[in-house]
């Protein structure tokens, strides 16, 4: 019995093709071509490029995939949410490999995908899950207790991870900002820098970025030829009023809802100060934290079989006849 499934994930601008076994979980291929280099010296993802891009990355990664075409049982693809050019170059690769193989074809929704990243390699459990997702594009708190998403929380406007990006970006560095902040802010050695916290006096458990990002704008625009220190110094104060933000709204929301358990997933979901301070969290209120794996916080293939899984075993197949672009809410 042919049990493999492939995923293909191009929601943005990582093109990524992964198989695992639909009985097992276990991963037999897996591979990523990240295009960060690419966009780099834009700031951000130039959604034409990305296009491009994945064209190729997807054809090379297709062609090494290759030897297991005569065990797949199933094809997924992301198709909701990302940029559209990006998407459509999966989901025709995904397309064609339906029809050619005569295999069902599966539309997975990339969020769900990050949720997943917590059980990638076992069965999951969704019992009194709370799941903190921060990526690029999205910050919202999802209540899973239930079995499925009810988005208990989000952000009114900048993303977490979008936010990181933004602040690098006005302090000459490259995209993704995540991480460049992230190390530079270890560099601090003044920490006397802070900025205010967003919605501090509001009751809403929503995020909200916007003020932040432009508090850091204001902070370098007042020091010209900033130097290595006080740039350190502003992303230091940057990531400190980030994660705090996040924590402020969570311990509210902690104090009138219990999780068993609580889940940090989505490329952002790897800024160690933000791990350290739902580490304190979870602790404080008797939760028990679970992380994506590092590699798979970001962007990949690997979590959108994963779901996928679950879909074939509930026969969710999508129709090759429909677009399918943003087919999937959440
Ligand atoms: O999940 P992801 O790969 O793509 C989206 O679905 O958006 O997330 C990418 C985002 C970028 O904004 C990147 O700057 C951010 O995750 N990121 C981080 C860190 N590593 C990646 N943000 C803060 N700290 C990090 N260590
Ligand atoms: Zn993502």
């Amino acid at each position: 019995m042919k049990s493999l499934l492939l995923a293909i994930e191009s929601s943005c601008d990582d093109s990524s093709i992964a198989i695992i076994c639909t009985k097992s979980l276990k991963c037999v291929f897996y591979q990523k071509i990240s295009q960060e280099s690419e966009h780099s010296g834009f700031g951000g993802v130039v959604p034409e490029l990305a296009s491009r891009l994945h064209t190729k990355a997807l054809c090379d990664i297709c062609a090494k995939a290759k030897p297991f075409f005569s065990q797949l049982c199933a094809v997924a693809v992301t198709t909701t949410p990302g940029l559209s050019v990006s998407l459509l170059g999966g989901i025709t690769l995904a397309k064609t490999l339906s029809s050619e193989l005569k295999i069902p074809l599966i539309s997975t929704n990339h969020l769900l995908g990050h949720i997943y990243s917590l059980f990638l390699d076992k069965s999951h459990d969704f019992s009194g899950l709370g799941v903190l997702l921060v990526s690029g594009g999205h910050t919202m708190v999802i209540d899973m207790d239930e079995g499925h998403p009810k988005v208990l929380s989000s952000t009114l406007d900048d993303s977490f991870g979008e936010s990181f990006d933004k602040v690098a970006k006005m302090l000459g560095m490259g995209y993704p900002g995540g991480l460049l902040i992230q190390n530079l802010a270890l560099k601090a050695k003044a920490k006397n820098l802070s900025f205010t916290l967003p919605m501090q006096r509001s009751k809403s458990l929503d995020y909200s970025f916007s003020g932040l990002k432009n508090q850091v704008r204001l902070k370098i625009l007042q020091t010209p030829d900033l130097d290595e220190e006080q740039k350190a110094e502003i992303a230091y104060a940057f990531e400190e009023a980030a994660t705090n933000h996040i924590l402020d709204k969570l311990k509210r929301l902690f104090a009138k809802r219990r999780f068993a358990s609580f889940g940090v997933v989505g490329g952002a979901g790897a800024n160690l100060c933000l791990r350290q301070k739902l580490a304190l969290l979870c602790k404080a209120y008797d939760t028990r934290l679970v992380c994506a794996p590092l590699e798979f916080c970001s962007d990949n293939a690997l979590m959108i079989a994963r779901t996928a899984c679950e879909q074939y075993k509930q026969k969710d197949f999508a129709d090759i006849k429909e677009e399918l672009l943003f087919s999937k809410p959440l």
